[in-house]
Order: C-alpha cells, then sequence, then structure tokens
C-alpha cells in the first residue's frame, strides 16, 4: 500500500488557503483517481492551534462544500513557524514524520507567500533534507510556486537559478492559474482532436486572432500597492494573456506528455517577436482608469485607490498587436487586449479567417424605376466577417463559429448565423474550479499545466521588450480612460484598414 501524500501550505493563514485551496482539497479528497486520505500541514507566523485553524477554514466553507470539508477537516493540521526561524523550520520534518505515512509520504510543498520569500524558502527546505529523498521507499517531493514569478526577466531567471540549487525542474510546479480554467485546456483539445480546423489554422486562412481580457473589477482589496508596482502588463499579459496566445499558436506536440506540450508552447513564445528600434504608434496602447461608472456605481480614478501614487504611470489597461514568426503565422497579428474597470467582464479568443475573395453578395442594386435608375446601397465589405471562431473562456464557457446564410425572400442577401455550444447547456453544470485541477495534477504528478522555467522566461523577455518600447523617447504616452467604458478609442488604430476592431463580448 502506498502512504498517503502529506500537504504543506505555506501562507496557510491567508487569503488563497480559505478560498481556494481548502474547498479543492476537499472536493479532491472524494475524487477515486487520487491517492486517498491525504494529509494537510498549514504553516504560519500567526499563532493558532490546530483545532483555531480548523475552525478558521470551516467558517469560510459554502454550504454546498461543507460535507467534503468535514470529511477532510481531520486530516488537517497546523503548525506555527516563521519561515526565516532555522529551528522551527528544522523541526518541519519532524511534524511531518509524525503525520500518516511519515517518509514514505509524497510531500507538496505549497508556497503561498509573498515572492521574496519564495526562494529563501525552497533554500531552507533544501537544506533541512526535505525536499531530498534519503532512502528507497520514500515519496516524491515537489514544491508549487504561485505567482508571480519573478517582475522582470533578469528577477525571473534569478528565481529560476535559486530554485535549482535544492530543486529539479521537475519537481517545481509553477502556477498559471489560468491553464487550470476547464475552457483553457479546452484549447488544446479543440485543436487537436477536431482534425477539421487545423487545416485552416495558419496565415491561408486566418486573418487575426484577437484575445480579450476585460474585467470590471478595479485593484480593490488593498492590491493597490502591489499592482502599482505591476501594472496590466506583467499583472496578465506576460502570464495569462501569453499562455492562452502560446495555446492557440503551437505546433501540435507529438504527444500530451508535460514535455510535448510545453516545448511547443515555448517555441511560439521564443518566436514572438519583439517591438522594433523605431518607435511605431500602431503596436501598443497603454492607458489608465479615470473616474466612472461601472455597472451603476460610481467609482474612483486609479490614482485615487488605496496604495496607489497620486502620480503613477502605472497602465491598467493595454493593447497590443503581436506578430508570431514562423511559418505558420508570418503576418497574422495576435491582437492583445487587457484592461481593469471595462464596461464589461469577459474573456475570449477570437479567430478572424479571411473575408471571401470577391463580395458577390450584399451588393448595391441598379433599380430602373420610373423616376430613372436608382441605386439600393449595398454592405460595405469592410462589415463583412463570414466566419469568426469565438472560443469563449469566461464568464461564458462557450465555442461559436459564424457563418453566413440566405436570407429568405427574392434576393441574394446573405446575414450572418451562428453555430453553438455552451458548457453549461451541454454539461449541465458548471465548470471547476481552476485550482481543483491544477492541485489534482500536482499530486499525481503531472506538470503538463504547470510552466516551465524557460517558458517563463521566454514570455517575460516579450513583456521586458514592450515595456522597453514605453520608454524609448518618441513613445505614445500613457492614455485615460472613464471607467466602466471600453479603454481608448486608439486602440482601435491597432487593427489594419479593413480588419475589423475589438470585441464587445
Ligand atoms: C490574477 C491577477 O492573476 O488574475 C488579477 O493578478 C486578475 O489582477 C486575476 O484580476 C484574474 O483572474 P480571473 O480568473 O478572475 O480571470
Amino acid at each position: 500500500m502506498t502512504a498517503p501524500p502529506q500537504v504543506v501550505i505555506f501562507g496557510a493563514s491567508g487569503d488563497l488557503t480559505r478560498r481556494k485551496l481548502i474547498p479543492a482539497f476537499a472536493r479532491l479528497d472524494a475524487d477515486p483517481r487520487l491517492p486517498s486520505n491525504f494529509t494537510i500541514l498549514g504553516v504560519s507566523r500567526t499563532p493558532l492551534t490546530t483545532e483555531q485553524f480548523r475552525a478558521q477554514l470551516a467558517e469560510s466553507i459554502a454550504p454546498a462544500g461543507r460535507a467534503a470539508f468535514e470529511r477532510l477537516a481531520p486530516r488537517i493540521f497546523y503548525y506555527t513557524a516563521d519561515t526565516s526561524d532555522g529551528p522551527a523550520m528544522d523541526a518541519l520534518g519532524d511534524q511531518l514524520d509524525a503525520l500518516p505515512g511519515g517518509r514514505a509520504s509524497g510531500r507538496l510543498f505549497y508556497l503561498s507567500l509573498k515572492p521574496q520569500l519564495f526562494a529563501p524558502v525552497a533554500e531552507r527546505l533544501g537544506a533541512s533534507g526535505l525536499l531530498h529523498r534519503w532512502g528507497r521507499g520514500e515519496g516524491f517531493r515537489r514544491v508549487v510556486v504561485e505567482k508571480p514569478f519573478g517582475n522582470d526577466l533578469r528577477s525571473a531567471r534569478r528565481l529560476n537559478r535559486e530554485l535549482y540549487r535544492s530543486l529539479q525542474e521537475d519537481q517545481i510546479y509553477r502556477i498559471d492559474h489560468y491553464l487550470g480554467k476547464e475552457t483553457v485546456q479546452n484549447l488544446l483539445g479543440f485543436r487537436f482532436h477536431n482534425a477539421i480546423f487545423e487545416p485552416l489554422w495558419n496565415r491561408h486562412h486566418v486573418e487575426l486572432v484577437q484575445i480579450t481580457v476585460a474585467e470590471t473589477l478595479g485593484v480593490e482589496n488593498g492590491r493597490g500597492g502591489y499592482y502599482d508596482e505591476t501594472g496590466a502588463l506583467r499583472d496578465m499579459v506576460q502570464n495569462h494573456m501569453l499562455q492562452i496566445l502560446a495555446l492557440i499558436a503551437m505546433e501540435p506536440p507529438s504527444t500530451l506528455a508535460a514535455e510535448a506540450v510545453r516545448g511547443q508552447k515555448v517555441e511560439v513564445l521564443r518566436a514572438l517577436r519583439h517591438p522594433a528600434a523605431k518607435v511605431d504608434q500602431r503596436r501598443s496602447v497603454r492607458a489608465r482608469y479615470a473616474a466612472g461608472e461601472v455597472g451603476g456605481r460610481t467609482v474612483r480614478a486609479y490614482r485615487d485607490e488605496e496604495g496607489v501614487g497620486r502620480d503613477s504611470e502605472t497602465e491598467t489597461y493595454v493593447a497590443l498587436r503581436a506578430h508570431v514568426e514562423n511559418w505558420r503565422w508570418s503576418g497574422v497579428p495576435f491582437l492583445l487586449r487587457h484592461g481593469k474597470r471595462l464596461a464589461a467582464r469577459f474573456t475570449e479568443i477570437q479567430v478572424q479567417f479571411h473575408t471571401p475573395p470577391l463580395q458577390l453578395f450584399n451588393r448595391p442594386v441598379e433599380l430602373d424605376t420610373a423616376d430613372g435608375p436608382q441605386l439600393l446601397s449595398g454592405e460595405d465589405f469592410c462589415q463583412t466577417r463570414p466566419n469568426i471562431l469565438t472560443l469563449r473562456i469566461q464568464p461564458q464557457e462557450s465555442i461559436e463559429l459564424s457563418f453566413g446564410v440566405k436570407r429568405p425572400g427574392n434576393s441574394m442577401d446573405m446575414e450572418p448565423a451562428t453555430l453553438r455550444f455552451d458548457y453549461h447547456e451541454h454539461f449541465g453544470h458548471a465548470s471547476a474550479d481552476a485550482y481543483e485541477r491544477l492541485l489534482a495534477d500536482a499530486l499525481v504528478g503531472d506538470q503538463t499545466l504547470f510552466l516551465r522555467g524557460d517558458e517563463i522566461e521566454a514570455s517575460w523577455e516579450f513583456a521586458d521588450a514592450v515595456r522597453t518600447s514605453w520608454e524609448r523617447p518618441g513613445a505614445p504616452p500613457i492614455l485615460e480612460y472613464p471607467a466602466g467604458s471600453w479603454g481608448p478609442s486608439e486602440a482601435e488604430l491597432l487593427f489594419g484598414d479593413c480588419q475589423g476592431g475589438f470585441s464587445r463580448g
């Protein structure tokens, strides 16, 4: 019989543990495909007894998750320790040895900590021998690292180097919670299980791809300080949006093994063209929200948010025209847009196929009338985009393919129609939370949905190049948009003539 795994959560008294990790572990506890009877040891500086910790967690469990939590609760423990306290951290090993399974258990260390602590805690665990399997029969030793993983290429490289001092790459699980979303995982399934789209998935048939992550949230809940140092590009584009782009643009992997999938993604990230040294106004737009109204509520300007500098130059909105320079995608723009405090919350991908080469339908018609010839106006050809594939990630979870159909009647007029698949309608329930899938994979040792070290470095390289382009003399200034709007209209100029515009969900 294999020993039950042990999960150690650092930062256990924090918000993520209560809101995401414990509810997800409670649901996973009942999953027959996973190792059963795992124990959880919460570690944090806050002095608490195990009983108090369990009681705190119980308070934040939603009614639907209560039964699962009650089953797991007797296997949740707590250990008060400051991660910088050497002896206390050394004694962590004794705590774990005393839990069911002891050293034979696989151990998953979850670093839900301030980023500055990732490397020191990993180092301390390594020095205490906790990341090393000393004897035969000892279980796995893995570390989950939360985001942000660095805040530029240099710091990400440094963090990778520091982690490699005590860990092998196959022990490191770098989280990007977007990869845990059902609809994001389905990008792989949709592309590589359905052969009909593959022949069209390239520059010959795709005119452009747009990816939007629109949020109505601002930087509430005390996030102002963190966000002001980070900005939209680093907070969302470098990680979540480039991951989506990589899944859309990657070559088919030869298997679904982690190395095959991650190897193909990293190729795409490395193929992203960096902004040219010459300032180009049509490559990127950045902006910050001014006061406005979101969902009927008046909200303040970004610069007036708590923790944000009054003269802050941090962007809360970014739109980019990116290019993947390879044989498949050369010449196809990837338009990325993300903003806080926009008019609606939605994440979607649109793959826009070329227009037909000739406009046969909806053309102006010349009529011979009693008053002489009269021209009935037709459709602007630029508005004609019969074929768009829309992959909706959230809150709607659906896939739509649009095409034109002939309007019944005596003329040859076409109008748009849609084929639609909806997750909720089809499967009858909402998708599981992203953390559930990621924690399940970390427990069984599947790294496919976690970021590899070189992958993170490649995406930082691109994000840094965009940031550098904003600092060049002559670079467009940061703009303002009213909260609750669709962002600055200048972003529409990132589209070429007759290429359409940003989706409104
Ligand atoms: C986080 C960002 O990574 O993702 C937040 O730090 C953002 O700023 C959040 O709001 C969005 O996640 P989701 O799953 O709500 O789209």
